[in-house]
């Protein structure tokens, strides 16, 4: 059976740094409160000309490309992974598709915020492994920037976000290097409490718009109570995620392992969804691996969600840290809740 292995990678982050300073002229935090917490220094936010959640995972994709040495027209399938789309529909993946003047190749968008790039990688492998398809475009890319609190009522949430994406191209491969597995969990009871809940079609929507005027549909869309409630921004309840993710990053690393006959020793390099530097470090000490086998960015970019993952590995990789046979474990926690592991022979 043909593995997939990843032939390119690329990575882009706006020009913008917006450091922990920079937020306290919109809320009420510190410097030494966000480094102390989260580990992050600084974080970029998209430029307000145009740039969006697309052209980021565009300029990722372009350089993962010709870094596989390819052609847009040579990708088979184009996998995108967001919780911050351009359109609520359709998705990004079309986009990239039609800016990239590609083939008429299937394009899917996955929806799983920071485990999304992740699960991205399993979708694209199992196709790969069924001979499907040979080249596979795998984006994450986020812009936070757009839809945080920045008032002191969102601060827990909007200090630790940044904008940027992350690319790989996938290839078939007779090789042994590669993909060894995949794995992915979910566990939807607290689904609530890292969530953002409109627009969406849930309790507070009914039913048929012809029972109502313009203004009163412009409010099941956007009100008031919306706003005043912060109910168009993102919802946390930061310890009870920080408390589920040191327990499950290990458990689903540790599943990968065990699914590949290896031991945590065996890791040359764990690529973690960077959601905080606390939670990387606490599961660096769960796993015993000494500092040059973890890669964390998160000081520079913040919590990029789905981009976090292949940005983290761009930069690991360039800066020479991943070398030919190395074992290279990615994991991601998040919203959902949602969590993965991958194991690669690169
Ligand atoms: O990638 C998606 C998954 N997300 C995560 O993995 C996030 C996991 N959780 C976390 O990273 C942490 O829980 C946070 C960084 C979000 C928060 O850190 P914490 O140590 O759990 O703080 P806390 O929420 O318990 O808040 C402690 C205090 C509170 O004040 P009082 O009640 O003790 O007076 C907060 O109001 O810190 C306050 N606080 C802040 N102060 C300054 C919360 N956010 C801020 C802030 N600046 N930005």
């Amino acid at each position: 059976m043909k593995r997939s292995m990843i032939a390119g990678i690329g990575m882009y982050v706006p020009k913008n740094v917006i450091t922990n300073n920079d937020l306290t002229r919109y809320m009420d935090t510190s410097d030494e409160w966000i480094q102390e917490r989260t580990g992050i220094q600084e974080r970029r936010y998209a430029d307000r000309e145009g740039e969006t959640t697309t052209t980021m995972g565009i300029a990722a994709a372009t350089m993962a490309i010709e870094n596989a040495g390819l052609q847009p027209t040579d990708i088979d399938f184009i996998i995108f992974a967001t919780l911050s789309p351009d359109y609520y529909f359709p998705g990004c993946g079309v986009l990239v598709q039609r800016e990239l003047k590609m083939r008429e190749i299937g394009a899917l968008d996955i929806r799983n915020q920071c485990s999304g790039f992740v699960y991205a990688i399993s979708v694209a492998d199992q196709f790969i492994k069924t001979g499907m398809y040979k080249n596979i475009l795998v984006i994450g890319s986020e812009k936070h920037s757009f839809g945080l609190d920045m008032s002191t009522r969102g601060r827990n949430v909007s200090v630790i976000f940044g904008d940027g994406a992350g690319a790989v191209v996938l290839k078939a491969t007779d090789s042994d290097r590669g993909i060894m597995s995949t794995h992915l969990h979910s566990d939807g009871e607290s689904a609530e409490i890292l969530a953002m809940y409109n627009p969406g079609t849930h309790a507070n929507r009914w039913g048929n718009y012809a029972d109502f005027n313009d203004a009163e549909i412009a409010d099941m869309f956007m009100s008031h109570q919306m706003v005043d409630n912060a109910q168009l921004f993102p919802n946390m309840d930061g310890q009870a995620v920080f408390k589920k993710a040191v327990v499950k990053f290990p458990e689903v690393i540790g599943e990968a392992l065990a699914a590949n006959g290896l031991q945590p020793a065996d890791i040359d390099m764990l690529v973690p969804h960077q959601a905080n530097l606390r939670i990387s470090q606490m599961v660096q000490k769960m796993l015993k691996l000494p500092d040059e086998k973890v890669y964390n960015n998160i000081q520079r970019y913040g919590n990029t969600t789905a981009a976090s993952v292949p940005l983290a590995l761009y930069e690991a990789w360039n800066e020479g840290k991943i070398k030919e046979g190395d074992i290279v474990c990615l994991a991601a926690f998040g919203s959902g809740f949602t969590w993965a592991s991958a194991l690669i022979r690169w």
